[in-house]
């Protein structure tokens, strides 16, 4: 007896949704759509069959198959969707960001201490009307020592271990070196710079001396000016950059190109004068040099030294740093450790 086609057709359409039901992810779906729908599968069987049927009932078979074909295809266009959308809210959940996890660190650059140093330097100086100077740093022999009233056989050279690069030509050993070029640059008329920047000594390498080290040098020339603006401007140098009541001192001192020459101490920043291993139980911190700007070196400069008077003084930046840090090591400036430089970021 033949089959009834569409009983059958009845029951293979239940056993396949069924079927599909139970494809729970994307590989199983595909098998599924392989075994009935693709061009293979079973359902072009039945297609197939449409023309075996007697004439009379071909249409209605015929119609019959192409609604459960529909169907399958609706069943499994759904399913699909289905199994994707559980796919990936899986994915979401097992690849969530918990956002109660501490975050990581991150890392910024920072500047230099010796540049941060600088640049606050720089400002306090820069309200007081002082321009930034830029000088070189290979300079001539005459501007870092014989325009300074420091000819060739001038025992005051002896104190500065001097790399030469040539006869003529010498690094920097001072800041100093750039005055009579800025001097230069504006006589006769009144100048008021700061100069900072790296200086090279010949020096051994110790915890208190590197072969190069930064300075800051100003220097004032006019008319009306006085040591005593010359203690006025330290002194309010000193209260921006330390403390509001913080006091000076000056000693007399000797430098060929300054006269008279001062050094100028500061109230020990860390223990304010009560005494302490930094200032050596002292109380006082050497700060730098300074002084009237010897008349030679104002002449030098393109100054007449009995119309003009000028001040200068010099300090190093690293020993500024390391009181202010408490530092005692010089060699931590130049080695580039990020263990220390991060320490002032
Ligand atoms: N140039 C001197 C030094 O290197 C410091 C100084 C500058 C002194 C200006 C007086 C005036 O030690």
């Amino acid at each position: 007896m033949q089959p009834e086609p569409d009983n059958d057709l009845e029951a293979y359409g239940r056993a396949a949704l069924a079927d599909l039901a139970s494809a729970n992810d994307e590989k199983a779906i595909e098998a599924w759509y392989r075994k009935h729908l693709a061009p293979s599968g079973t359902m072009n069987q039945w297609r197939k069959r449409i023309g075996a049927q007697p004439a009379e009932e071909r249409k209605a078979f015929g119609a019959l198959v192409n609604t459960r074909a529909n169907a399958l295809k609706a069943a499994f266009d759904a399913q699909k969707q289905v199994v994707a959308e559980r796919a990936l809210s899986q994915s979401i959940q097992s690849q969530s960001v918990d956002v109660s996890l501490p975050g990581r660190p991150v890392f910024s650059g920072g500047y230099h201490p010796v540049t941060q140093i600088i640049r606050e330097v720089e400002r306090v100086f820069h309200e007081m009307g002082f321009l930034t100077f830029e000088s070189p740093h290979v300079e001539l022999d005459e501007f870092n020592f014989e325009l300074l009233n420091m000819p060739a056989d001038h025992p005051a050279r002896d104190m500065q271990d001097t790399f030469y690069l040539s006869d003529r030509t010498v690094l920097r050993t001072h800041t100093s070196a750039g005055q009579v070029r800025a001097m230069r640059l504006y006589a006769p008329h009144p100048v008021r710079v700061i100069l900072p920047g790296l200086c090279y000594r010949n020096e051994n390498i110790t915890l208190r001396s590197e072969i190069q080290f930064h300075q800051i040098e100003g220097l004032m020339v006019g008319k009306s000016v006085r040591l005593s603006d010359l203690k006025g401007v330290l002194l309010n140098f000193a209260r921006r950059m330390f403390r509001r009541d913080q006091r000076i001192r000056t000693r007399g001192s000797y430098f060929p190109f300054t006269e008279p020459s001062v050094e100028v101490d500061i109230r020990c920043t860390l223990c304010n004068g009560a005494g302490c291993r930094v200032c050596k139980h002292s109380g006082w911190l050497e700060l730098l040099g300074a002084g009237l700007v010897h008349p030679v070196v104002l002449a030098n400069g393109g100054y007449d030294p009995r119309e003009v008077r000028g001040i200068a003084f010099g300090m190093g930046i690293e020993r500024m740093v390391m009181l202010l840090h408490g530092i005692d090591d010089i060699r931590h400036f130049f080695q580039n450790d990020l263990r220390f430089l991060q320490q002032f970021r």
